[in-house]
């Protein structure tokens, strides 16, 4: 192959060049497209300004006028687009991987909040966020919707770090004030409080010199209902409407959260939440396993998507999140890691998780019954293409943001796939010779390790990679 060989030559700076290489996306739901030997031209501000098929005239002239602008991605490898990570507690990365043994409300209180209160030392929580980002965009997340903490200090610092190693991110200052739910060493000490601090990480990222392109976006952030007193959930709607920015919260996560908002509110989680004016185009609300079909009804309406977090429920929820009836309702959904309430720190682990959530609910868990008396759910499963689209394109159409396909008019945040690194989870590629998209698509979400990422770009410059 002509040109310059991508793989091991970092910095691999895209932008203005024209890249050829072998690539899979999901664009649809349940779609796959191969886009094998294609031209991705990129500009010089890092948006893919054409995408030229092989055997086309358009790509053989293009080919034929590259000169220098030419790189070639070494063969076999794979570009595929980021992925979207639409629910991360950055805070919680410290007790990654342990602390699942208790009902969530209890987790809060005896691990949670104490680790979160921790951020008050903003040189642990630079500490903290500096690994995190680094290692989010190690695997490919290049797109993070991240909680904080009530903090104002480390929030700015963890949104500085996210412009610095050049990852896309959405950032909260978490508030919450309810003294019956939070604790007197971490609640705001009034509404008041928590609204002049989320204005001013608002203000903070909105007006930093180093975000001129808005990579980085600030979100509201109240932690959910029961934390939060109704005059602190009335000023965040307030603030809002008066920013445009959109909100993050949780909703019907489990049922003690979703009978908590019933007996205070007497309506459900996201009637309440609407109520409030925090349900807005752009906004993610995590779990929503007890949402019903009114509320995605109301959801969808309201143009707010669902954080669908399978590995958190699986310790959190006490119930299956009924992806395909939210699917079929036109909710949009993606998917969320919830570091630490999900115990892996990658939407590949959080993909394979989707899949497999969905194939019990519609299978059934209970051997005492019989097979036709089993399934929860019937055809409540999805497939590879579904659960790498909802990692991929339906998390960026949550966040009305143009990746997630690798198409024209889209950013260029994408990963290069080296099924043959040493060390990776894809011994397995090509040894049964070519197979259909879909095939190859199926082996990268099931076998896809941190070692077979060779090269991660996030608007066409690199921002991480193995090699
Ligand atoms: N609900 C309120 N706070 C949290 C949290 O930190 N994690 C999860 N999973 N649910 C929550
Ligand atoms: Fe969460």
């Amino acid at each position: 192959m002509t040109g310059n060989d991508i793989s091991g030559t970092p910095p691999g700076d895209l932008r203005g060049r024209l890249l050829r290489a072998d690539a899979l996306h999901a664009p649809a739901m349940g779609e796959v497209e191969a886009l094998d030997g294609a031209l991705f031209d990129i500009d010089g501000t890092g948006a893919l300004a054409a995408v030229l098929r092989a055997g086309t005239d358009a790509h053989a002239q293009a080919l034929a006028g590259a000169g220098g602008r030419l790189v070639t991605a070494s063969s076999g490898t794979v570009l595929l687009p980021g992925l979207v990570d639409l629910h991360i507690h950055a805070p919680q990365y410290p007790q990654l991987g342990t602390a699942l043994d208790l009902p969530l409300e209890e987790w809060l209180m005896e691990y949670t909040f104490p680790l979160e209160a921790r951020y008050a030392d903003t040189a642990f929580a630079g500490r903290v966020y500096g690994q995190l980002v680094r290692d989010l965009l190690s695997v490919g997340t290049t797109t993070a919707v991240y909680f904080a903490t009530i903090h104002d200090a480390a929030t700015c610092l963890l949104a500085d770090i996210c412009l610095s190693a050049g990852q896309r991110a959405f950032v909260g200052r978490v508030a919450m004030d309810h003294p019956d739910t939070c604790p007197p060493d971490y609640r705001d000490d009034s509404p008041a409080a928590a609204l002049a601090g989320t204005r001013a990480v608002i203000a903070h990222i909105r007006d930093h010199p180093d975000n001129v392109d808005a990579r980085v976006r600030p979100m509201i952030c109240p932690r959910f209902v029961p934390a939060c007193t109704d005059a602190l959930l009335a000023g965040l709607g307030a603030l809002a409407a008066e920013t445009g920015v959109p909100v993050t919260t949780h909703v019907s996560e489990s049922d003690w959260e979703h009978d908590h908002v019933y007996d205070r509110h007497a309506m459900s989680d996201t009637e309440s939440l609407d109520r409030f004016g925090l349900l807005r185009p752009g906004s993610v609300l995590a779990h929503g396993c007890l949402l019903s079909e009114s509320d995605m009804r109301r959801m969808a309406e309201r143009r707010t998507g669902v954080a669908h977090c399978p590995l958190s429920n699986a310790y959190f929820a006490g119930a299956v999140f009924p992806l395909r009836k939210a699917l079929g309702l036109g909710l949009g959904v993606g998917l969320g890691s919830d570091i630490s309430g999900g115990p892996a720190a990658t939407v590949w682990e959080t993909a394979r998780q989707a899949l497999v959530a969905a194939r019990m609910l519609e299978s059934g868990t209970d051997p005492e019954l019989p097979p036709d008396a089993r399934s929860a759910c019937p055809e409540a499963r999805i497939d590879a293409a579904t659960a790498f689209w909802l990692a991929t394109a339906g998390g960026a159409d949550v966040l009305g943001l143009p990746v997630g396909r690798l198409a024209p008019g889209q950013r260029f945040d994408a990963l290069l796939i080296d099924p043959a690194a040493r060390l990776g989870g894809l011994a397995a590629w090509g040894l049964s010779g070519p197979e259909a998209p879909v095939r190859r698509l199926e082996r990268l979400l099931y076998g896809t390790a941190r070692a077979n990422i060779a090269a991660v770009w996030v608007d066409g410059a690199r921002v991480a990679g193995a090699s």
